[in-house]
């Protein structure tokens, strides 16, 4: 089944929580499909000339929202068939949500939200919802909350828990191959 109604995928997309791998698959994926790697977040800190960090330090979550609405817009608008990582809230928005599933073969990473705090560290790697509280806490809650969304988006789900990253990006392309199909 086609992911536009009008012809394969073009995109790749990976979805998912912070620490699923989505930029480590995703720059693999790239990689292996010889395409050019985008990752939502560094479009960000690139228009706003700084990091995700600084930009909900200093101007809110709800500014941070609308600039990634616009990174994902312009990342799907590439006429070139990118690997797009997707920020782990960009599903939150119907509007993303539309554009991606429109424009790509969105993979959702699961992983479980145990796995996942055990993969971004104590300090959460400098992720601003993660320094709101315990990062298993944090994950817990924003894995209830938007698990539906991804599962919305996603064409395909891989299951990363017992996985390597080498093995999670066989397991997406071979979801893309399926996705084109
Ligand atoms: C966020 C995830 C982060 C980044 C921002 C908010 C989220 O991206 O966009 O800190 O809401 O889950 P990663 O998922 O790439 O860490």
């Amino acid at each position: 089944m086609s992911a536009t109604g009008d012809g394969p995928a073009r995109h790749l997309v990976v979805v998912g929580l912070m620490g699923a791998g989505k930029t480590t698959v995703g720059a693999l994926c790239a990689e292996r499909l010889r395409r050019p790697f985008v990752d939502t977040d560094d479009l960000v800190a690139a228009t706003a000339h700084r990091s995700v960090a600084e930009i909900f330090a200093e101007d809110g979550e709800a500014a941070f929202r609308e600039l990634e609405r616009r990174a994902v817009a312009d990342a799907c608008a590439s006429p070139d068939p990118l690997v797009i990582a997707c920020g782990g809230g960009a599903v939150l928005d119907p509007e993303n949500r539309r554009a991606l599933r429109t424009h790509g073969c969105v993979v959702w990473l699961r992983a479980a939200p145990q796995v996942l705090a055990e993969r971004v560290g104590a300090d959460g790697s400098g992720r601003p919802l993660l320094a709101r509280g315990d990062a298993s806490s944090v994950l817990e809650r924003l894995d209830a909350e938007r698990s539906a969304a991804y599962e919305g988006v996603a064409h395909a789900t891989v299951d990363t828990d017992q996985k390597d990253a080498d093995a999670v990006a066989d397991a997406v392309i071979e979801e893309l191959t399926r996705c084109a199909a």
